[in-house]
């Protein structure tokens, strides 16, 4: 298949990625977060498109994109006080919500179960395609399973090009890690994956929320909540390892300095190709290293903010280093700290060295 690649900018570029949604097709988009794969969410063909070009596992269901709150009440059966709540405080945004699902919504999107996740993104682009295609877009990360999220067109291009219809460039993300999702269908709204909207920002507008245990505690005998958080995503080709002081877990201690540099001269004196995860300020303490930064500073306020937006494309150089062995620093400083310290764990298939 040719994929029709075009700017957001270029005259036409939505018209034709409207078109495509109308017709059953895929076309990756921009999201705050990070790319999606759209397709049309009414439609169970374009949903099963989707699973084939990702190679993702059916169950796993979609997330459906909205533009307007009214198509809500379209898709979900009951709309609790709870989620008009949080609808309000945070849509559009990165926040995504699970309602129990209208039959309008075909199994296919929600991988067979009976609720449905819906979100209204912030984006600009995202926005504009869902109004002037007239679709409610279900979309996943524009990735091929497995692989780190996109947060450029170039990562959806990598990984999807000639496998559906078009890629719209809106250039890079802001956010860079997927909306934290919500479950409404319970008792109490409870966490399924975390992300840029923090839980306490959460339990300031509907008071105690829950966190589905099954995402902290790495016990294969939980059963995460959100079908895909079971699976070993956003993974580097390599293996990568985080090395946290255990007395000081917030801060890349000389002791955690001491331990990455020890490993990565083992590995590379064992042939290894050896790459490092850490800030541009700690760059002379691991002298001849190959580095791979994910932020300028570590002592800055917002590092969280910035480690968000490039871990991906990171773990994604990671690979285009052709490293087989990669160590990271902890960044579990802050709020957002717990979001990114999620993905990086699942990066890093729970591996972790306690110094
Ligand atoms: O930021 C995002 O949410 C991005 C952008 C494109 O919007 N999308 C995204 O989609 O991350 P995806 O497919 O990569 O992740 C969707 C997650 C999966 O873990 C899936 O299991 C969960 O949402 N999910 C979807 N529907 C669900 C449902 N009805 N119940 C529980 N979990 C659900
Ligand atoms: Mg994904």
């Amino acid at each position: 298949m040719n994929t029709i690649i075009m700017k957001t900018t270029e005259p036409g570029a939505f018209e034709t990625a409207s078109r495509i949604l109308q017709n059953g097709g895929l076309v990756a988009f921009p999201t705050e977060t990070v790319y999606g794969l759209g397709g049309d969410a009414l439609r169970s063909d374009a949903s099963m498109k989707i699973y084939a070009a990702k190679g993702r596992p059916s169950d796993n269901p979609l997330i459906v994109h909205i533009a307007d709150v009214k198509t809500v009440y379209e898709l979900a059966e009951t709309v609790p006080e709870q989620g008009k709540a949080l609808m309000d405080a945070f849509w559009p945004g990165p926040l995504t919500l699970i309602f129990n699902k209208k039959k309008i919504v075909p199994n296919e999107t929600t991988g067979g179960l009976n609720t449905v996740a819906i979100r209204m993104p912030v984006h600009a682009d995202a926005a504009r395609l869902i109004r002037e295609s007239g679709v409610s877009i279900a979309a996943p990360s524009a990735n091929t399973s497995g692989r780190p999220s996109p947060t450029t067109a170039q990562h959806c291009i990598e990984d999807l090009n000639g496998k559906i219809d078009m890629i719209l460039d809106g250039g890079s993300v802001g956010i860079g890690i997927e909306s934290t999702i919500v479950d409404l269908t319970g008792d109490v709204p409870t966490i399924l994956r975390p992300g840029y909207i923090t839980k306490s920002m959460l339990e300031k507008v509907v008071g105690h929320v829950e966190i589905d245990r099954a995402i902290i505690e790495p016990d294969p005998a939980l059963r995460p909540k959100a079908p895909g958080m079971k699976y070993t995503h956003y993974a580097p080709k390599g293996c990568l390892s985080i090395v946290e002081d255990t007395e000081n877990p917030k801060l890349a201690t000389d002791a955690v300095v001491a331990k990455i540099n020890e490993l990565s001269d083992q590995a590379i004196s064992e042939g290894h190709t050896c790459v490092i995860l850490t800030t541009k300020d700690m760059e002379d303490r691991y002298p001849e290293k190959t580095l791979v930064f994910l932020g300028e500073d570590s002592k800055e306020a917002s590092l969280g903010e910035e480690v968000a937006s490039r871990l991906y494309a990171a773990l994604r150089k990671c690979d285009d280093l052709g490293a087989d062995v990669m160590y990271s620093e902890s960044f579990n400083r802050d709020d957002l700290g717990g979001a990114i310290m999620n993905r990086l764990l699942k990066a890093a298939g729970h591996r972790v060295i306690r110094v």
